[in-house]
């Protein structure tokens, strides 16, 4: 039979490949703040390598991709169509204010069962926290005795350089990725010291009170050409300088503030109401939750951080600009309250009062009973995977920031000027679409009127 020709009918469109190096060697991963989300991750990846528990959640380790037509029947492994590192690739460090290594910091954590913890007791004990960079201004609620100490922020900057390549030399991996697991910082807003690599440089001289502790971290990693993702939704790598600074040395940036408990709901939610055509009133999101997260927000400049996080996400999604009758006016709330007893396990209410046919009112209640750091974990994991991919793709190695990873993100990075895509499916189809393109498989369109010719 002939082949079909492409035409505008088809739900696919063809690509050319790109050149990505094979991952060959170790991959180390280096995580700034040791405390419950980092020590789940690599609790969890011993685990799995182990064989005592499975990857859930982590869309590299588990999800598929379908290539080609619906009748092709082509759905590969995610991690079987990419090459990404394997698991008993990944080689492990981190910095911390306090001096926990990984085992007793998950212990302390409680998110993981002891049980679990002692199987992989020996692997977690041996990662101990290098000193970190901490000003107790910019994140109130803590202090601790680990701590670097330097006459400038440049020499603090330095020291984490010097970190960076002794871990490189002793675990003898061959690439390296930064993972910023550490606390909500208080907000900053950009500012002149932001504006350019050659300002901040200055700025770091200068001792600069607008150069917070992840930034070096950022700056230490980017100009040893590794690559570095943001877990919190702190500025850090989410200013002009850092996306120069990613561009000239090709190392891939994402952010920021991983996208867990009631924002992931939110926008599997919000995307369907607008598909709908419902309108919305108000939403009132609030948490109880009893970890140190929850401590340091409990402080009102880290609270404000990740306030600002949060809320952006419905206005984007919902566009009110375009729908002002349905939109324009609706009230959004969120609150954190630190209440001990519930630990890591938190609980996240929403109360969403929308409307539909001749503007009837309805009510929809959703109370999440989640655990954090469990769908925090798996995240990790994969920005890891995928940030190593990054830069061993001649295509997205000189990009900076790497949009496609907005999946993962509750306040996603983008080029300035572009708004960010917040809806949870047009962010998981952006993210394999670029994995097709890699790769020179077919864009999926969903268009498929070929299978009705
Ligand atoms: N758990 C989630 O679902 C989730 C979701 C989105 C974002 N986050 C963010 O991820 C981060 C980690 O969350 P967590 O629950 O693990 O918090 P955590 O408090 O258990 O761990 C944070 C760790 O960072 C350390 N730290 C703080 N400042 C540091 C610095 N400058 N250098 C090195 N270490 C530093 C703290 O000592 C602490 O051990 C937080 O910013 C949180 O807001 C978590």
């Amino acid at each position: 039979m002939p082949m079909r020709q492409k035409s505008a009918k088809t739900e696919t469109t063809k690509q050319h490949g790109s050149e990505i190096h094979a991952p060959k060697g170790k991959l180390g991963v280096m995580i700034p703040g040791m405390g419950a989300v980092a020590t789940t991750f690599v609790a969890g990846v011993e685990a799995v390598r182990k064989g005592f528990a499975k990857p859930i959640g982590s869309l590299t380790q588990m999800g598929t991709i379908r290539l080609g037509k619906r009748t092709d029947a082509r759905s590969p492994k995610v991690k079987e169509f990419v090459p990404l590192a394997g698991l008993n690739d990944l080689v492990f460090t981190g910095w911390d204010i306090f001096e926990d290594d990984m085992y007793t910091a998950a212990a302390k954590a409680g998110v993981l069962e002891r049980e679990l913890l002692d199987k992989v007791k020996p692997f977690l004990s041996s990662v101990k926290p290098r000193k970190a960079v901490f000003d107790h201004n910019y994140v109130k609620r803590i202090d601790g005795p680990n701590v670097k100490k330097g006459k400038t922020k440049m020499d603090l900057a330095e020291q984490v350089r010097a970190d960076i390549r002794e871990f490189k030399k002793s675990s003898g991996a061959t690439r390296l990725i930064t993972i910023w697991c550490g606390s909500t910082e208080t907000f900053i807003e950009p500012t002149a010291a932001h504006q350019s690599v050659k300002a901040f440089e200055k700025a770091l001289t200068q001792n600069d009170e607008n150069i917070a502790p992840s930034m070096i971290y950022a700056y230490a990693s980017l100009m040893e050409g590794v690559p570095f993702a943001n877990g919190a939704p702190n500025l850090t790598v989410d200013i002009p300088a850092m996306h120069e600074l990613a561009r000239e040395n090709q190392a891939p940036i994402c952010g920021k503030d991983f996208k867990t408990g009631q924002t992931l709901l939110k926008t599997i939610l919000a995307p369907g109401f607008k598909a709908r055509m419902i309108g919305l009133n108000g939403w009132f999101s609030t948490n109880i939750l009893g970890n140190r997260d929850g401590e340091v927000l409990d402080d009102p400049g880290s609270f404000k951080t990740k306030e600002e996080s949060k809320l952006s996400v419905l206005e984007h999604i919902l566009q009110p600009e375009l729908y002002p009758e349905l939109y324009g006016k609706f009230t959004h709330k969120v609150r954190i309250n630190y209440y001990p007893p519930r630990g890591d396990n938190k609980e996240g209410w929403d109360s969403i009062d929308i409307f539909g046919w001749l503007g009837y009112p309805m009510q929809i209640k959703v109370d999440f009973l989640c655990r954090d750091s469990i769908l925090a974990a798996p995240i990790v994991l994969d920005l890891v995977l995928f940030l190593d991919l990054a830069q061993r793709s001649a295509e997205l190695r000189g990009l900076g920031i790497q949009e496609w990873l907005s999946f993962y993100f509750k306040s996603p990075m983008t080029a300035p000027g572009l708004y960010p895509e917040h809806d949870l499916f047009i962010q998981l189809m952006k993210l394999k679409n670029t994995l097709r393109h890699l790769q020179g498989e077919e864009l999926i369109t969903h268009l498929g009127l070929e299978y009705y010719d």
